[in-house]
């Protein structure tokens, strides 16, 4: 059993926006107390991405053995439990909505305050979970499969978009592109890993710049001049290297997430930087913001690969900051697909 003092704030997390049903249990915000993760990755591969209606299935089946699971590797019971953090959007609005479903329920039977939390307010706050030290302000670049966000993070929950995606988000991309390949989904691990055996400076691919700001990004041209150097390739007859398209692609990716991330540390004047979500977890722009950061004299943070890609600790650990500021939702909390930050 976990040793508990009385001023101890637990908060049990539950996350299904997409296709990983998790729940965990953390301890005053950042200490992880249990982090269980059911991810439904291989009955997707065989369509190549996520199916909505077969992930809010596989969330049903699996929801309270992963909660029960959750509690029990963090030798609690509901009873020591403070209150209860549950994304409620962005994502699958049918996905999102068994998440929500449960937590209400268990709020109401077990008596415990329910809190909603915003999925990318979640992603950004992984970072809190290893970095003990880390305190806002600073610049946080989310890059999911969803979205790709350069964020100010003034203040716990609070934020200020500073650049965004005008077309695909980034591991989006990655997703396309490893198909195109013929490598599958998901595309971003195995681009990364095929990535390694490349040379990427073999092909140039664009990287793009928005005219009406400079902080955001746009990964649709990219994805475009991929598809057409393959198909002129096909044309001409020649062979495509795969593992030279993978690794020129994800240098473009790459250049373009750190010139405009760094260029935002500096302009904003915070000398903290942080990255999230599951784009988070690619060895090749982990390295190269390990590099520049160090360059240019700026505190790089990042969360273990665990904690970038879809958990609930994470939403725990934003559900905490949330609870403490008075964040209270009534049972009318519903599943919002398209929820702003
Ligand atoms: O944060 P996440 O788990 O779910 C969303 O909120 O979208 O991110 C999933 C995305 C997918 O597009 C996946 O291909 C990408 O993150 N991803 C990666 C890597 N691992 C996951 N992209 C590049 N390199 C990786 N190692
Ligand atoms: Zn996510």
């Amino acid at each position: 059993m976990e040793q508990l003092n009385n001023s101890d704030v637990l908060i049990l997390a539950i996350e299904s926006s997409c296709d990983e049903t998790a729940a965990s249990v953390v301890k005053n915000g950042r200490e992880v107390l249990s982090n269980v993760i059911y991810t439904q990755i291989a009955l997707h591969t065989k369509y190549g991405g996520v199916v909505p209606e077969i992930a809010s299935r596989k969330h049903i089946e699996k929801i309270n053995q992963v909660i029960e699971q959750a509690l029990q590797d963090a030798g609690v019971t509901l009873q020591d439990i403070t209150a209860i953090a549950v994304t409620y959007g962005p994502g699958l609005v049918g996905a999102l909505l068994v998440g929500v479903a449960e937590a209400k329920a268990i709020s109401f039977a077990a008596g415990i305050p329910l809190v909603g939390v915003h999925h990318i307010s979640g992603h950004i706050s992984a970072n809190y979970i290893e970095h003990k030290e880390l305190e806002p302000p600073f610049v946080c670049l989310v890059a999911s499969g969803g979205h790709s966000h350069l964020v100010l993070v003034k203040d716990y929950g609070e934020y200020d978009i500073i650049g965004r995606t005008r077309d695909d988000a980034a591991g989006e991309a990655f997703d396309k592109v490893a198909r195109a390949i013929g490598l599958g989904y998901p595309g971003g691990p195995k681009i990364d890993q095929v990535s390694k055996e490349g040379n990427p400076e073999a092909i140039l691919f664009p990287r793009a710049k928005v005219a009406e700001n400079e902080y955001d990004f746009s990964f649709s041209g990219l994805k475009s001049a991929v598809l057409n150097y393959l198909n002129s390739c096909q044309m001409r007859g020649e062979p495509v290297n795969q593992a030279d398209v993978a690794a020129s692609f994800q240098k473009a990716v790459v250049d373009v997430l750190v010139e405009h991330s760094l260029h935002a540390v500096k302009v904003y004047g915070c000398n903290k930087f942080a990255i999230a979500g599951g784009v988070a977890s690619n060895s090749s722009l982990r390295a190269a913001f390990e590099r520049e950061c160090a360059n240019r004299g700026i505190e790089f943070y990042h969360p273990s690969p665990v904690f970038c890609t879809d958990n609930a600790a994470m939403i725990g650990v934003a559900g905490y900051y949330e609870f403490q500021k008075g964040v209270r939702h009534g049972y009318d909390l519903n599943a919002v697909p398209n929820l702003k930050l």
